[in-house]
């Protein structure tokens, strides 16, 4: 090493690798229901697994983004406390299943998510349940606006790419809101892909590079869009989102609750810290991951994990000896 060498800080634990056990235990369970059609028993099993192996993660957590409010499904609420109460203080957010009908349904891009920020820094979604959102990869780094008319972002974004908008790909969830989304892009002149549910993996598709898609546009779950936040903060990714109140009620409740339902969301408004930790595990086949697959005594996982003060992404294939499982796990794998 020479005397120009920087001195940084020694490497410290990536919480990220814990994580993935995390997120691999939540799709290996709910993968068993694949195509069966009961997205209740698929999310249950998921959230029973995420829970039971949250709590081995040294970690004070408090769950900030909890899945299932919008559905009522089985969930780890929001305040609840996981992790085995060691620091270091951290934010929550899960989400066991993102594509519960596409998991029922044996449909593609089913994903169990998990990411962690420092205590305090994470979007609390409160009475909001939508957000428009807009997302692509780093090349869209001061790029995109979401006041910006869809014609316009394709247009700075197919610059940023060195590429024509015609050639560009935009994902988009099939939603009959969305009508006038896939208007404007069809005019534009770029092409669509339609997911049926799943825009965690549909953002964070728009920011990889290779994955086909360069844009992801339209309203899903503000959770979700905290969640794919998180990852773009890891993936250096652009992501902008507003909230999208149903009703006149639902805006009156998120005024009073001290929301701006008006502004642009940025990534580090919905999520502050600079230590985030993402990972997420394939439960069906998808753009980002490959699906669960059995094979007699053993099981395949694929996950993505990563961290946003390093940047490191990990692809990750685990191996998994289910009949050893068997002998000492309290999950029915
Ligand atoms: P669930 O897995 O919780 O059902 O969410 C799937 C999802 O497609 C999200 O990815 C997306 O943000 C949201 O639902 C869209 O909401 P809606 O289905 O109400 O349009």
């Amino acid at each position: 090493m020479t005397s120009t060498a920087r001195k940084g800080q020694a490497p410290d634990r990536n919480i990220a690798i814990d994580l993935v056990r995390v997120t691999e235990a939540a799709a290996l369970a709910a993968a068993r229901w694949m195509g069966r059609g009961d997205k209740e028993s698929a999310d249950q099993a998921a959230v029973d697994a995420m829970r039971l192996m949250l709590d081995t993660v040294d970690m004070d957590g408090i769950v900030v983004i909890g899945e299932g409010e919008k559905d009522e499904a089985p969930m780890l609420f929001n305040g609840e406390r996981i992790g085995n109460g060691q620091p270091p203080a951290v934010d929550v957010a899960v989400d066991p299943i993102d594509g519960t009908t596409l998991t029922a349904k044996g449909q593609n891009g089913a994903l169990a998510v998990v990411a962690l920020a420092e205590r305090g820094t994470m979007f609390d979604p409160g009475p909001c349940v939508y957000m428009e959102k807009i997302a692509a990869g780093e090349e869209a780094r001061g790029v995109l606006d979401l006041d910006a008319p869809i014609a316009e972002n394709l247009k700075r974004l197919g610059r940023a790419k060195k590429t024509s908008v015609d050639d560009l790909t935009v994902l988009v969830l099939d939603r009959p809101r969305h009508d006038g989304i896939v208007d404007q892009v069809r005019e534009a002149g770029a092409r669509i892909r339609f997911i049926p549910d799943g825009d965690v993996e549909g953002a964070i598709a728009a920011a990889r590079e290779g994955s086909g898609v360069d844009l992801y546009v339209g309203t899903g779950g503000t959770p979700e869009g905290v969640i794919a936040a998180c990852a773009m903060k890891c993936l250096g990714g652009e992501l902008q989102g507003r909230l999208s109140p149903r009703s006149d009620e639902e805006r009156d409740a998120a005024v009073q609750g001290g929301y701006d339902v008006d502004s642009i969301l940025t990534a580090d408004d919905l999520v502050a810290g600079n230590d985030v930790f993402f990972a997420a595990t394939g439960i069906t086949d998808g753009d980002l991951l490959r699906g669960i697959r059995y094979r007699g005594e053993s099981a395949v996982t694929t996950s993505i994990v990563m961290r946003s003060r390093s940047g490191t992404v990990r692809l990750m294939d685990a191996y998994h000896r289910l009949e050893r499982l068997a002998q000492y796990s309290q999950i029915d794998y």
